[in-house]
């Protein structure tokens, strides 16, 4: 059975699209396409149907990872089912997850990404939509971080 990912961020434009493609990155890298696929969403809609960010993009593409999801929300009555795990950026997203699921199966699926880093000292993907260019660097590097550790968990 193939393995799937859901990043979820608020709007669905900087932080989960990124972790999306560097976690894509890894997967082929590791020749586990066929094992493990990965999607994105938001906790809010106020992007949906938007491209990423284009600070974000541009950021990201300097590393080699193109974004080219598309914004969408968090549908909860189809996602907890679709996902084995959905990994939140921030608190307050794991929060927001953890009042949609309905059961403790869903509950058990909901991680938060710095669960997964091995370089200590972040508890969250720091929201970087209002702030400058540090914060989208800041991004790429945590999620970098704990998109090996992901990985590695989720290949067993
Ligand atoms: P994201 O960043 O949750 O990483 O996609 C944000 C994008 C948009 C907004 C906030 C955060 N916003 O308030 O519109």
């Amino acid at each position: 059975m193939k393995k799937r990912v859901l990043f979820v961020c608020l709007g669905n434009i900087c932080r989960s699209p990124s972790a999306e493609a560097v976690f894509n990155g890894l997967v082929k890298k590791a020749g586990l396409t066929d094992m493990i696929e990965c999607d994105s969403a938001g906790t809010a809609a106020y992007h949906e149907g938007e491209t990423a960010d284009q600070r974000m993009q541009s950021h990201a593409i300097r590393r080699g990872y193109r974004l080219t999801s598309i914004a969408r929300k968090f549908d909860p009555s189809v996602d907890f089912d679709q996902f084995d795990y959905i990994i939140g950026m921030d608190d307050d997203n794991v929060n927001d997850l953890q009042d949609l699921s309905s059961s403790i199966e869903d509950m058990g699926k909901i991680f938060k990404m710095t669960d997964f880093c091995s370089h200590g000292g972040h508890y969250s993907v720091p929201d970087p939509y209002y702030g400058g260019a540090d914060g989208f660097e800041l991004v790429l590097d945590i999620l970098e971080d704990a998109c090996e550790g992901l990985l590695n968990e989720v290949r067993g």
